[in-house]
């Protein structure tokens, strides 16, 4: 079968329009029918329903296109992925969520840099989320992120885990206190701040909003989550859009929330940062690439993150 047939019967799909896949094929409309008949012939299917307008699928093609459109993604990534394996880039494009940043990552990449002296690195700011669509784009080679990703074309590797701490105002009654109780936090307002939010089941939408509250796996805000999992879900919530502004909220007494412990020293004269006692309050850290880790420089990103861990007596997962 020819890829030529597969990518006009695709655009015509997408667009759902012969006129429209001319002008951005740049093909003749003629030329477009001839080869999704060919296609047709080819798998012996009825893929567009050609006695309506506007332009309509059959069951089958709307199956088909849905398979080739997985394709093309998959080939078009292969394409540059192979590209960059020829003619290794100099540039590392790194993607990172804004609590790394606080944390090792200003490390990472001055040891890096020393290490590969030639290699220009361009970070960019970018929530866990929107890191899969742009490593699939090629924006970016590298992600660092907190979420796992359920893509098969992402591959990620678990770094650590880093516990939370309690962001409370100067002012706060537990201002100075270590191995907080959740539940202590539960009267004050907790200030969310998550763009990513951790997978649900896929039956939570038919649920009472009562029963959402009593089981924590239906809760997919991250620090909600946390506090459910206590059964001690706050009273009062604020949402923000980002860490940094979460912090500015705590720090004018707005309110309390929970920040990986890389980020106490944010605001450190107006914040008071205590331990929580629940060990397995952390958030993860991860490393993410497109399918295998194709940048040369990968594998020694992963050399100083380790040795940096190590310096430092910081528990990880090791990878190799
Ligand atoms: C870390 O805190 O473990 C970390 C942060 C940024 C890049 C790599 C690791």
């Amino acid at each position: 079968m020819q890829l030529k047939r597969l990518t006009a019967f695709h655009t015509v799909a997408r667009l759902k329009s012969f006129s429209a896949a001319v002008s951005e094929t740049k093909l003749s409309q003629p030329t477009l029918s001839r080869l999704i008949k060919q296609l047709e012939e080819d798998i012996g299917v009825e893929l567009i329903d050609r006695y309506n307008r506007p332009l309509r699928l059959t069951e089958a093609g709307a199956f088909f296109y849905e398979k080739v459109d997985l394709i093309l993604k998959d080939l078009d990534s292969s394409i540059t992925l192979t590209q960059k394996i020829a003619h290794p880039p100099d540039t590392l494009n790194i993607g990172f969520v804004p609590s790394v940043l606080y944390g090792l990552l200003p490390t990472v990449i001055s040891r890096l840099k020393q290490r590969l002296p030639t290699l220009d690195v361009h970070l960019k700011d970018i929530s866990s989320f929107k890191q899969v669509s742009a490593l699939k784009a090629g924006e970016i080679d590298v992600g660092f992120g907190r979420f796992a990703h359920d893509d098969a074309q992402i591959h990620q590797l678990l770094l650590r885990h880093e516990r939370y701490v309690a962001a409370l105002p100067n002012t706060h009654e537990l201002a100075g206190s270590n191995d907080i109780h959740l539940s202590q936090l539960q009267s004050s307002r907790v200030i969310l701040y998550h763009q990513t939010h951790l997978p649900t089941p896929s039956t939570s939408n038919q649920i009472a909003s009562q029963d959402k509250m009593s089981d924590p796996s239906l809760i997919s805000e991250p620090l909600l989550h946390l506090f459910a999992k206590r059964s001690a879900l706050p009273h009062q919530t604020t949402e923000v859009s980002d860490i940094q502004l979460a912090l500015g909220l705590v720090a004018a007494g707005e309110g309390v929330t929970l920040v990986p412990e890389s980020l106490k020293s944010v605001r450190s004269g107006q914040i008071s940062y205590g331990s929580l006692v629940h060990e397995d309050a952390t958030s993860p850290i991860y490393i993410c690439t497109l399918h295998t880790p194709s940048h040369p420089a990968f594998t020694s990103l992963l050399d100083v993150i380790y040795d940096i861990y190590e310096e430092r007596g910081i528990t990880y997962r090791r990878a190799y």
